[in-house]
């Protein structure tokens, strides 16, 4: 029982974050909210909002957020803990029971510890077996001879030879060690229990060794054709393959001199052939495909990923996946795809160090390159299909949480001349999928998900129009009544900027404490962040209320068709008296849609001229 209570929650659920916040800021109660200056800032004007309901606060001039225990660690300058008992000694929370309780047993730490150590023990007296095996005057030794590997690289990896035996790796240890051995993969039961056989027999054996030097596992392969080529040892307590890259070890300590760089590649031979030429910043997956778990050893190491698989079209479409996997990195990520099929071991032979690097330098951003894979599903000459890519290109882009990612984003489309700019701008606004939810969970009850139409889209940067100045706001306004919104959230925050804007001639996002929820206010202020500097304003509003106007005919167009639809399939039924009344009800709405269609075709027109 006690082990499942988080002195945390214990806190939060027994202060209230107002009162704890009060004895260090000055708060008034606006609306919903608190608001006061920001501790953790300089300023003049508050910023600072305090949320009740939530428990939580936020500064939306400096960004510093939490709740009440964060806050009392920041302010005080505590660790968890140390404000945990600070909290609980103010407000009287006895937490004593709660505490002490969570390391558990130390002997049985004590003796998973000696297991492991023991395993790493074994691995590391295997590897030096199978090290030993690969003598010049084995098979092993030429084959890998024949590869263009020599007894430095072999060492520098340790390399080694299982022999061709059932039992040469048992034969090796005493009989002590075999349970270990079987623990860790190297050694299988018979079927009819009568004892061992070596799981790698007549295969070159590349030990898996961790960034702390230990080997963890173990990759084998044939020297022959025959199947299956590669085979590993399994995942252990120490050895997790989502977690581990090959050659990390050594590739660790020449980063740095690669400007920061790592390539991962997919195979072993790929990894020991770029160190073999001098390129020693290659890493590789286990056979299986890149994890998010990558991603962040990946970001420990190196300030940019190169992507370097076979070049054929399992490769292609596992550098997709791993792109798309590593999006979330800090690291750049970039794509080095070689061509002709070839894998980097088979490229460096075929065409040279020179070569590979000069290929290297060139290499694309992972963005650009799924950008390219997936505009060729697409074709540019249809207006619809251009707007399609673009939301999808959002999508890959993900992130475009401030405007020099979304500069690079607009950067990055130019690569495709055929798009149109300013549509980029107004239809690309800041598609973030988590703002959605907020907002449409609003306005539906039911936690249904709707997707972000293209009329939101445009209302939203209609909203950052208007927030950057109280003439384009004004602009707006008298091309758009705000009552002509029709994304509530949205018409909510331009009716508060409408507002604001009569006693103020700049706005911020604190000003709209009193009006807004904490969660309103956040979604708003993640709007406002993500929007893109427009590069003319006055075209830019004429541009997108055009298209608002157009959307919403279309819009009109559309509901109008389906009521007649409906009116049609009523004259189809037998049981009908008010015919007459029906019939007529369809010709006013057609001629109700000739109406809107010849709207339409006007603003065309009109805008084309
Ligand atoms: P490849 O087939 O591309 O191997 O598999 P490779 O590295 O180019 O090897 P060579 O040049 O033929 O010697 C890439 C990686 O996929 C895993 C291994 O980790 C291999 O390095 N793999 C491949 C397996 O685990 N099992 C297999 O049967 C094949
Ligand atoms: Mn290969």
């Amino acid at each position: 029982m006690k082990h499942n209570v988080n002195l945390g929650d214990i806190i939060l659920e027994n202060v209230d974050i107002v009162s704890v916040i009060s004895q260090y800021v000055q708060l008034k109660q606006m609306g919903k909210n608190h608001k006061g200056l920001c501790p953790f800032h300089s300023e003049k004007t508050p910023s600072f909002i305090v949320s009740e309901d939530k428990q939580l606060f936020h500064c939306f001039g400096c960004g510093a957020a939490g709740n009440a225990i964060q806050f009392v660690m920041r302010i005080e300058n505590l660790d968890f803990l140390d404000a945990v008992d600070a909290l609980a000694e103010q407000f009287n929370i006895p937490i004593e029971q709660y505490k002490y309780s969570k390391s558990g047993n130390s002997q049985e730490n004590q003796a998973s510890r000696d297991e492991k150590s023991h395993m790493m023990d074994v691995m590391r007296a295997s590897a030096m077996y199978y090290y030993k095996n690969l003598a010049p005057d084995s098979i092993g030794f030429s084959y890998l001879a024949n590869r263009g590997l020599d007894r430095q690289i072999i060492k520098r990896f340790g390399l080694g030879l299982a022999q061709d035996e059932w039992d040469g790796l048992i034969k090796s240890f005493s009989g002590k060690e075999l349970s270990i051995l079987e623990q860790v993969g190297l050694i299988i039961k018979r079927k009819d229990q009568s004892g061992y056989y070596d799981r790698f027999r007549n295969r070159i054996i590349f030990p898996i060794i961790d960034v702390r030097g230990k080997v963890i596992g173990f990759g084998g392969r044939v020297m022959d054709d025959s199947l299956p080529k590669y085979l590993n040892s399994p995942e252990t307590i120490l050895f997790n393959k989502s977690k581990t890259l090959y050659g990390l070890n050594l590739a660790k300590n020449h980063i740095e001199s690669w400007d920061d760089t790592i390539i991962v590649t997919e195979g072993y031979m790929d990894v020991i052939a770029l160190h073999n030429a001098g390129i020693e910043n290659a890493v590789a997956t286990l056979g299986t495909a890149l994890t998010k778990e990558h991603g962040k050893l990946l970001d420990r190491y190196a300030k940019t990923v190169v992507i370097c698989y076979d070049s054929d079209a399992a490769g292609v479409k596992a550098t997709l996946r791993s792109v798309e996997v590593l999006k979330d990195i800090k690291a750049m990520v970039k794509v080095l795809q070689l061509g002709e099929g070839l894998d980097p071991d088979e490229y460096i032979k075929k065409y040279g160090k020179t070569k590979f690097l000069a290929e290297l330098s060139s290499a694309k951003a992972g963005v650009v390159y799924s950008l390219e894979a997936l505009s060729r599903e697409y074709d540019f000459s249809n207006e619809e299909e251009q707007v399609e890519f673009i939301k999808k290109a959002v999508e890959i882009f993900d992130d475009l949480s401030d405007n020099i990612k979304v500069e690079y984003f607009i950067r990055t489309m130019s690569n495709f001349p055929q798009l149109n700019e300013s549509y980029i701008r107004s239809v690309v606004g800041n598609v973030v999928k988590d703002e959605v939810k907020i907002y449409h969970k609003k306005e539906s009850a039911t936690t249904q998900v709707k997707k972000r139409q293209p009329i939101d889209i445009l209302e939203e940067r209609l909203l950052a129009l208007a927030y950057t100045s109280k003439s384009n706001c004004q602009l707006i306004c008298a091309k758009l009544p705000v009552e002509n919104f029709t994304n509530d959230i949205l018409k909510a925050y331009m009716t508060a900027f409408v507002y604001a804007y009569e006693t103020r001639d700049k706005i911020e996002i604190s000003n709209f404490a009193d009006v807004l929820e904490v969660d309103q206010l956040l979604l708003l202020e993640k709007l406002m962040k993500r929007a893109i500097p427009s590069t003319n304003e006055v075209n830019e509003i004429d541009e997108v209320i055009y298209k608002h106007k157009m959307i919403g005919i279309e819009q009109s167009i559309k509901e109008v068709r389906d009521e007649r639809e409906k009116y049609l399939k009523l004259l189809h039924s037998s049981a009908l008296d008010n015919r007459d009344e029906v019939l007529n009800t369809c010709n006013v709405l057609t001629k109700t849609e000739q109406t809107l269609q010849q709207t339409l075709r006007e603003m065309k027109i009109k805008r084309n001229h």
